[in-house]
Parts: C-alpha cells; structure tokens; sequence
C-alpha cells in the first residue's frame, strides 16, 4: 500500500550537507587565516639569500633582506615573524656566550625589523643556546650533561636581552626545569611587563628537527649527541600536560606544542585541559617532507600544505609556526 516504508531510506543522510560548498562553508567547525600564521625566518650576518638544501624554497637571509621579509609580512597580513640566527662558527663557543651580546645577530635584526615595521609585526626570538654553542646544546654543559639551574640564569640575560633590542615575545625552547619563572622575574625586572612568553612547553626530543639543524648550522656541533635528557620522549602524552602546568604557573601567556603533525593529540589535549592560546610548530622536518613529495609531484603542494594546517585548526591549535606562512597567506589571503 504505502511505497515507501518505514525504514527503507537513511533519514539522516551526511552527504546533504556536504553537497554544496556554501554549505560545506557554512558547517564549517574550524577554519584557517592569515591571522594564524606565525613565519619563522632565518638569518645569517652577511648579506645576500642562502639557500638550504633539506629546506627547499627556504633561504637565509642576509642583513639586506630581513626588512624585506619583514615587510612582505605585513603586507600579507601575517601577524609574526619568528626570528632565527645562523651565529659564524668563530663566534660559537662552549658557554654560548654570543646569545647574551646586544648587539648580536638577532638583536640586530629585531632592531632592524622594528625600526622598519613597528608594532605593524609581532617579533618572536628563541631563548636557548643551541644557535651559539660548540656542543650545539640548548645548555650549559657541566660533567657531560646539561646543568638546568646554571643554564637558566643564562636564558634570563637572553631574554632581556632580546626584549631591550625590541622583541615582543620571547620563546624559550630549552626545556630547561623551571625556565619560565625565572625568565618572567628577570623581564619584569628589567622593565619588560608586556613582553610575552610563549613557552615551547611540550616540545619533544624529535628527528624532525634535522633540516633547522641544518639551516642554523648546529648539526655539526651536536654531532652524534641527542637533547632526550630535556626534551620530551615522544611516548609521552600526560607528561605534556604536566609541562604546560608548570609554565603556565610560572607565568607563560601561550604555549606551544612541538613538532606539529605527529602531535596533534597533544594539541587538542593542551587546548580541552587549559583553554590557553595553544600553538603547534609545523617544523622543518614537516616542511621538508611535504616540499619534497610536492616537488617529486607525488602530493600537491597547496592541497597537502592547506590540509596539515587546517589538521592544527581542528586540533585546537590557535596559530601555527610554518615555513609555509607567506605562501599559505598569498593562497588564502
Ligand atoms: C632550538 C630550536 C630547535 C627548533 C626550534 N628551536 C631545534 C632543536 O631543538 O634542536 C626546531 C624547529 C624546526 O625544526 O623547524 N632550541
């Protein structure tokens, strides 16, 4: 009698939603913008564009060129610049003590991208001594092994110093035990309350660092060595949250996740557990398998590079660091 029963027909049918891209758009749980793209950018004291042979599309760049970039970012309405040094070997020492000058690499280039664009650009710098160390340690070493309480008395005259040349948010990314607290007294101190702190708080002992090492030139001081007594084992997921405790007490105003892909469940923990800005690092490593597939035409290079981001978006994250920043804004913007 009835042609249609009951039953013969799913009710609830997904594929209606999906069937247009308005309404795919308008379903829309998360979404990416230029407002979510922090660009790391690194530099070298000569002048001129070095390419990076694992980072392909990466330059370092010269003296010349940092207000350039600096510019380009703000025109593409990316709201940070994350600023790393390449330090001459000559200048590298057992103490790192080149990442306490003033007048250093990156306190000069945050001058100089300050003088140009002002506020129009946040300025992010690392504090660990990684990019100034023969060891190619982010510490001190004392008796083969990295002294957490000496090196963060180090860390906190980094960040002063980085803050007085113009930084806005400082970034340690040693995972040093109580770093944080330590660096938040020394800029209040030093007349720096509104310079922020974005703790690379769960960041982990990871392979996927390799082609920075190359670009910052610290792969040859490691040598062999790994960062495993610091950084975090990649097993671990409630050690992280444990991390982002301890920084945010300490007076972090953001953290950070680190590497970014294979820790998305990191993420979307950090954000459920402590409702602070969260932001995932895509590292060199991500950067470089995705630029080498899309080179050999085995992925697509816009598809796959806006698909990890909006992978970061749906986690959680509210911002991503990614060598992909200017391209990514030029594609969405
Ligand atoms: C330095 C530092 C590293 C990265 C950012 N800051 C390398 C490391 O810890 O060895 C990695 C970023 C990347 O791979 O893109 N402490």
């Amino acid at each position: 009698m009835y042609e249609f029963s009951r039953g013969s027909f799913p009710r609830t049918r997904l594929r209606r939603l999906r069937r247009h891209d308005w309404s795919r758009r308008l379903v829309a749980e998360s979404s990416l913008s230029v407002n979510d793209l922090i660009w790391p950018i690194f530099v070298h004291a000569s002048t001129g564009a070095q390419s990076v042979e694992s980072l392909p599309g990466v330059d370092r760049l010269g003296t010349d060129l940092v207000v350039t970039a600096a510019k380009r970012a703000c025109d593409l309405g990316i709201p940070a610049i994350a600023v790393f040094p390449v330090t001459p070997p000559e200048l590298k020492t057992e103490d790192g003590a080149e990442a306490i000058n003033p007048d250093n690499l990156v306190c000069r280039t945050v001058r100089q991208i300050k003088q140009a664009v002002g506020d129009a650009l946040g300025v992010i710098c690392d504090v660990a001594l990684d990019p100034y160390s023969i060891h190619g340690h982010d510490g001190l070493v004392r008796d083969g092994d990295v002294d957490n309480d000496a090196t963060i008395q180090v860390l906190a005259r980094q960040a002063v110093v980085q803050a007085d040349a113009g930084c806005d948010v400082i970034a340690p990314s040693d995972m040093m035990d109580g770093r944080v607290g330590v660096i938040r007294d020394a800029l209040e101190t030093a007349g720096h309350r509104n310079v922020q702190i974005m703790s690379y708080a769960a960041k982990y002992a990871s392979a996927f660092y390799g082609p920075f090492r190359d670009a910052v030139g610290s792969k040859g001081n490691l040598g062999g060595a790994s960062k495993k007594t610091y950084q975090q084992s990649p097993a671990q997921s409630r050690e992280a949250l444990h991390e982002v405790a301890l920084d945010l007490a300490e007076g972090a105003d953001s953290v950070m996740v680190k590497p970014g892909m294979p820790y998305l469940d990191l993420i979307a923990g950090v954000k459920q557990t402590f409702a602070v800005p969260t932001f995932a690092y895509q590292v060199s490593g991500e950067y470089a398998m995705l630029a080498a597939a899309a080179e050999r035409g085995w992925l697509d290079r816009q598809d796959v590079v806006l698909e990890s981001l909006a992978g970061f978006k749906r986690a959680g994250a509210d911002g991503v660091l990614t060598y992909f920043a200017p391209e990514v804004a030029q594609w969405i913007g």
